[in-house]
């Protein structure tokens, strides 16, 4: 092989793969604009963090991304698939590569903790119902909880408590992709910060690329590689934290100078804090598949 060509290659294997393209998206509510030319890629292994204010499009974003909301234009390519092209069949089998957690709409709460994490393998119809109860109590140890809580009802958990159950119910189908929406609303600061440690460490066992909307700023330093801005209809920045806070638009100041966001990023600088780096590329992908006990 000539030195180019080695030199070319090696250019290729150091490119991140991408596992979500975002390109010119444009989706309308009526007249209403919300978003207006996006492009967007998200890499293999990474955590990327959305912000904007309220209104701004995080959630109708993600909704298009999983297929649950339709571009008005644009495309959005996911593992190299166009949801809105796909056959029903398709689609359930794209589906089953990523999971979700939304803010609303936690849990089923007629369903016990067990049986809400299996539901997703249920609705699969692929294995039989004891494999099913095993994998579920799998994903419930997961999260860091116990077979003591797998006949709980919803009812009879802490805030904190549901949203690891929804953590796991999202991590049934093994995915490779994580989709998360205000995670950490709603807890109080403990549990937010032992719900992001746990994402961290599924982050490193499972290698999962992760997308997150968030509000909280702790949330947004401690796990994010690199963060995606929306302001005025469109993306104002895509980068690591340190990038972002030297691009001169009004939300990025308002939002990351002000003074408890100087707190979190002071406490990102702190040595030995296991804070993200701030790294331009992505991390290496990963080679391992998804242990299979499911
Ligand atoms: N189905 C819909 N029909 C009409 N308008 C919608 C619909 N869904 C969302 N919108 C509008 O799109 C805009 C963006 O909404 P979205 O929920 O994405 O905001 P967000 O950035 O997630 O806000 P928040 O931080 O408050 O969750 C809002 O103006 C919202 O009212
Ligand atoms: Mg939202």
């Amino acid at each position: 092989m000539s030195s180019a060509q080695s030199a070319a290659q090696s250019v290729a294997q150091a490119k991140p793969t991408a596992v979500i393209e975002v390109r010119n998206l444009v989706k309308r509510f009526g007249k209403a604009v919300v978003h207006d030319g996006i492009d967007l890629d998200v890499y293999r292994g990474e955590v990327l963090s959305i912000v904007g204010g309220s209104g701004s499009g995080k959630t109708v974003l993600l909704r298009q991304i999983v297929g649950l909301e339709r571009p008005t234009s644009g495309t959005i390519r996911v593992f190299g698939e166009e949801p809105r092209r796909l056959s029903a069949a398709q689609l359930q089998a794209l589906r089953n590569r990523w999971g979700l957690q939304f803010q609303r709409g936690a849990l089923f709460s007629a369903l016990s903790v067990i049986d809400n994490i299996a539901l997703p393998l249920r609705e699969l119809r692929a294995l039989p119902d004891n494999l099913i109860c095993r994998a579920a109590l799998l994903k419930l140890q997961l999260v860091g909880l116990s077979a003591r809580d797998a006949d709980k009802m919803p009812s009879d958990l802490s805030g904190g408590m549901i949203k690891r159950v929804a953590l796991a119910r999202a991590l049934a189908l093994e995915p490779e992709l994580l989709f998360l929406d205000e995670p950490t609303a709603g807890l109080d600061p403990m549990a937010s910060d032992d719900y992001v440690a746990l994402i961290r460490e599924l982050r490193r066992e499972l290698g999962l690329t992760v997308v997150m909307i968030t509000h909280d700023l702790d949330t947004l330093v401690a796990l994010s590689d690199r963060i995606a801005v929306l302001a005025d209809h469109k993306l104002v920045a895509a980068a690591p934290i340190a990038e972002v806070v030297k691009v001169d638009h009004p939300f990025i100041r308002e939002y990351f100078l002000g003074e408890r966001a100087q707190r979190a990023l002071q406490a990102l600088q702190q040595p030995g804090q296991s804070a993200p780096s701030a790294q331009s590329a992505p991390p290496a992908r990963r080679d391992a598949a998804p242990s299979g006990e499911a």
